[in-house]
């Protein structure tokens, strides 16, 4: 298992250097370095008999024919600006090794999926790929450009609902890094995900008025930036005192950004997640209370649009004690934990039994080029994976 375990470490680093930006990992929805994935990908996909296809999301599928009810293993192959080479793709590389490593000792339909879409940094629409295969998403919801991209890549945005997965799928199995230290704390390789925090996504626009920045008094601007570095503060503090609420300003851009000219325009983007819906949903309408008051204090018109409100989901319980027998099988320790990150898990739980097996992340690190794995804790997943799919294999639903 642990040469298994190299060559999938090996391929992610491989991919990581498909990239729109030379020197640093940044792969977003449909990017021309994309292409350069699916072929990596899809090569050792075909190797291991699988029939490969690119859908009309854009989301690599692979397909080892076999019995139903079939098994999905998916993760994304999309990432932030500046990334990490495991966060997603680890997930798509080891599914192809588990298929490598099961041979043709389960019989088992195996569908391997690379998502298109989860971090949603090209449209701030996350989730694109999962959610078609889900068959959630409309072509309606989407921005135009995204349905432009999607035309430019050669696919057909007409025909995402043939997108969603087979009917006989009856089980789906994500395996991520952690993202956080929780194992490294208790040096544990793996963990068990029990539930994953629901999310806010919002753009909020402050719209004051640009002017020169030597001749205006104080008291006469409408200055945008200001008034939403004065929310972005209240935003901080309102999930301090509400933990373990997250609340995070993580994207702005000004107009006309010009040092000598006040602040037209400050768009900025809102993440809020909570695993409580509710609490969320609470935070999350203090906090454009906030922007509004702050925007008419100061003559700025605030305009806010929800881009995502994804609900806490709780993962498959029978799924989870089958993976938990599986990873006790392997001969790890079974810890249970819940992700505060979001996941393509939590878009196809509402449709079939989900499960994820968290990888341990040395330093707690993703999102950041440091981000990385351990052979061994990839070789445990795999030996983990591999029991929970002969599980499977054997016992059906
Ligand atoms: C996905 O990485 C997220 O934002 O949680
Ligand atoms: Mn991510
Ligand atoms: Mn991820």
């Amino acid at each position: 298992m642990r040469q298994l375990a190299a060559k999938a470490i090996d391929l992610c680093r491989r991919i990581a250097l498909c990239s729109e930006e030379p020197g640093i990992t940044t792969r977003t929805f449909l990017s021309p370095p994309m292409r350069d994935v699916y072929r990596a990908l899809g090569g050792w996909m075909e190797e291991w008999g699988m029939r490969v296809r690119v859908d009309d999301a854009g989301n690599l599928r692979g397909l080892r024919e076999g019995r139903s009810p079939r098994l999905i293993v998916a993760s994304h192959l999309d990432t932030v600006p500046n990334a990490g080479a495991f966060d997603g793709v680890l997930g798509v590389v080891l599914g192809i090794a588990l298929v490598e490593a099961l041979g043709d000792s389960t019989g088992v339909g195996i569908e391997v999926i690379g998502f298109s879409d989860e971090e949603g940094v090209r449209f701030g629409v996350p989730f694109i790929g999962s959610r078609a295969a889900a068959g959630t998403l409309r072509a309606e919801e989407l921005p135009e450009a995204a349905l432009a991209a999607i035309r430019e890549f050669g696919l057909n945005p007409e025909h995402l609902a043939e997108v969603r997965l087979a009917s006989d799928v009856a089980a789906y199995l994500e395996i991520h890094i952690e993202q956080g230290p929780v194992l490294e704390s208790l040096n544990l390789p793996l963990g068990i995900v029990d539930a994953i925090a629901g999310q806010s996504r919002l753009s909020v626009l402050f719209r004051g008025k640009a002017n020169h920045a030597g001749t205006t008094p104080m008291a006469l601007r409408r200055d945008a930036l200001a008034a939403a570095a004065e929310w972005i503060g209240v935003v901080e503090r309102i999930a301090s005192a509400e933990s373990p609420l997250v609340a995070t300003t993580g994207s702005i851009n000004v107009e006309p950004n010009a040092t000598n000219v006040i602040a037209g325009l400050a768009r900025i983007g809102l993440d809020v997640r909570h695993a409580c819906d509710q609490r969320r949903r609470t935070a999350v309408d203090r906090i454009i209370t906030a922007a509004n008051d702050i925007g008419a204090r100061r003559g700025v018109r605030v305009e806010v649009s929800q881009r995502l409100d994804q609900p806490a989901v709780e993962l498959n319980a029978a799924l989870r004690e089958r993976l938990a027998r599986a990873v006790s099988a392997a001969g790890f320790p079974v810890h249970h934990l819940s992700s505060g990150a979001g996941h393509d898990a939590m878009i196809l739980a509402p449709v079939v039994p989900s499960a994820m097996l968290f990888v341990r992340s040395p330093g707690g690190i993703s999102h950041h080029p440091e981000e990385s794995v351990l052979l061994d804790d990839v070789a445990a997943a795999l030996e983990a994976a591999v029991r929970f799919a002969r599980d499977w294999g054997q016992a059906g639903v």
